[in-house]
């Protein structure tokens, strides 16, 4: 049960990694939720930092062990936690999509970041250290091209009730994970998928190329059509050009 536990800091270096060393100590029960008000080295994904005003935002990690998760099925990790985050965001009449594989965007701009640390052993996956960050009060991005629930809303929120609620999402996305209701998660997942079906630029280690997502394979990697062509690319192989051909220019990110 995501939840049954929950520690809430002041401050933290960051939350993925209190997790992390409180698993090496053998102290992490499953369920585990761990909040904090501000991070002072919060990572995103790709090795970059993640950065949030203090006490604005959700800063929030959860500990979850699995039972009979092959490797193979490792992306329906990533399903259940996008798309917990997008019911969270729904029910505040927030209505987002998902970039691939897990960046939350409100038309082009981010509202919240996901960096799952898996924990494997042989060919199963055990458990899942989850760290989430949501926009939530924070209205000035600087140079980001990120948003916030307020900036979507005009509303200021409670966090603490933000935080029970999307503990809530991510119990009901969890059972699917316990019922191996891998299919309906993939389906629902590309259904919010950010660009698919859609021309848009991509860039990989040959250049920039025009190309339509058309979901992902049964390993999680992204299919992009090109010229009749079916390109498959691992995370770190491409890279969005944050440009829909028919919709002008824009960036993405909230991270270095
Ligand atoms: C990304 O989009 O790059 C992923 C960002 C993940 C940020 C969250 S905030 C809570 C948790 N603790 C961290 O250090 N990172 C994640």
């Amino acid at each position: 049960m995501i939840g049954r536990k929950i520690i809430f800091k002041e401050s933290l270096d960051s939350t993925n990694n209190y997790a992390a060393n409180l698993l090496k100590e053998g102290l992490l029960m499953d369920g585990t939720v761990i909040v904090s008000g501000e991070q002072t080295a919060g990572k995103g994904q790709r090795n970059s930092q993640w950065y949030a005003e203090p006490y604005k935002n959700i800063i929030f990690t959860c500990f979850v062990q699995y039972v009979n998760l092959s490797v193979d099925s490792q992306d329906a990790i990533t399903h259940f936690v996008s798309l917990a985050i997008t019911d969270f965001l729904k029910e505040k009449n927030v209505v987002a999509q998902i970039k691939w594989p897990n960046d939350i965007l409100i038309g082009n701009s981010k509202i919240s970041g996901v960096l799952i640390e898996n924990q494997l052993k042989s060919h199963q996956c055990m458990s899942s250290i989850i760290g989430i960050g949501i926009n939530v009060n924070q209205i000035a991005f600087g140079d980001w091209n990120a948003t916030s629930m307020k900036l979507q809303t005009g509303l200021d929120y409670d966090l603490q009730e933000l935080v029970f609620s999307l503990i809530e999402k991510l119990q009901n996305r969890f059972l699917q994970i316990q019922s191996f209701d891998f299919r309906t998660l993939k389906k629902e997942y590309l259904d919010l998928m950010w660009l698919k079906d859609r021309e848009s630029e991509f860039e990989d280690q040959n250049g920039r190329f025009k190309g339509t997502i058309q979901g992902t394979d049964e390993y999680g990697r992204l299919l992009i059509e090109s010229n009749g062509n079916v390109r498959i690319y691992d995370l770190k192989q491409i890279k969005f050009i944050e440009r829909n051909v028919s919709e002008g220019d824009s960036s993405c990110s909230q991270k270095d």
